[in-house]
């Protein structure tokens, strides 16, 4: 079975699920070398909002994949001029690119693009909704270190009700069995969490038979306003030394990032070896993005 777009997780099957967590081993077995997969293949990296890793781990999984990549900016584009982004995106697609990558804090954004669309469009973020190639990565790389998801009790911890990432997790982590919480002050739990996810208000009481701890800063580019300052989340939930061996003793730590230490996690719990798989994270994100790539452009020619 094709996949056209990737907008979010709830468009995957469990097939195609599967399908991208084998092909990213599979590139992460071959060890770091460039493939001919994408070769003489154009990406667009579409990117209205910020980012460190998304972006550049898409750029270096394309041209491990011998693609070549176009790297337009809002800042320095036409709508600096007054052109809408409707008009900026039929104008980008007017240039027939083998697939669009983008990241945009307009909910829904990817969506728009992928209306009509004559190429793959693969989602790097959208608003608050979603971010499925993070999850999908949050998820080889518990995979790689765990051995399964299946079983494992997950915690996700922070500002889950402004957290595109929190969003996907929730949503891709049931799906493989495990068993999902979240640790939240109220300001930061949505009103919508499935039935299936138990809400805890405290660290101390939600962390207990934690096997993966997922710390989340406070979004506050998504609010008007911070909701709460840096100094009383972090007394409340901020990840300490004394708090993670609450959680169960072979617990591991992931974080999307960008991080703040001191305000969701402490230097000693974020900097940890045998603890934290933070950079694992980054490095796995190549991978996985190199596998959606790698397979949607290529069901595109089927
Ligand atoms: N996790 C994540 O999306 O990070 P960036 O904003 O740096 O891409």
């Amino acid at each position: 079975m094709k996949i056209k777009h990737l907008t979010d997780i709830k468009s995957l099957k469990d097939a195609d699920i599967e399908r991208i967590l084998s092909k990213a081993r599979e590139y992460k077995d071959s060890g770091l070398k460039v493939h001919n997969s994408l070769r003489d293949k154009v990406i667009f990296n579409l990117f209205f909002e910020s980012s460190t890793r998304t972006r550049v781990s898409f750029e270096t999984a394309s041209y491990r994949l011998g693609a070549k990549v176009v790297n337009w900016s809002a800042e320095a584009s036409s709508m600096n001029k007054g052109e809408s982004f409707e008009d900026t995106i039929s104008t980008l697609k007017a240039m027939r690119p083998d697939a669009i990558v983008i990241r945009h804090s307009r909910y829904g954004a990817p969506l728009f693009v992928a209306q009509n669309a004559q190429c793959p469009v693969i989602n790097a973020g959208d608003s608050i909704r979603a971010h499925p190639t993070q999850a999908l990565l949050d998820a080889f790389t518990i995979i790689q270190a765990k051995g399964s998801i299946d079983g494992l009790v997950i915690a996700l911890c922070g500002d889950i009700s402004h957290s595109r990432v929190a969003s996907s997790n929730i949503e891709l982590f049931t799906r493989l069995g495990a068993s999902v919480r979240t640790i939240s002050p109220k300001e930061f739990t949505p009103d919508d969490l499935p039935k299936n996810i138990s809400a805890f208000t405290s660290m101390e009481e939600g962390l207990i038979g934690a096997d993966i701890i997922m710390t989340q800063r406070p979004q506050n580019e998504r609010m008007e306003e911070a909701l709460i300052n840096d100094k009383i989340f972090f007394e409340k939930y901020g990840l300490t030394k004394g708090r993670l061996s609450i959680a169960k003793k072979d617990a591991l730590v992931i974080n999307p990032g960008p991080i703040r230490r001191g305000v969701e996690i402490t230097d000693e719990v974020a900097d940890n070896k045998d603890k934290s798989l933070i950079l694992k994270q980054v490095e796995n994100g190549v991978f996985i993005r190199m596998a959606v790539l790698d397979i949607l452009i290529n069901d595109w020619e089927l």
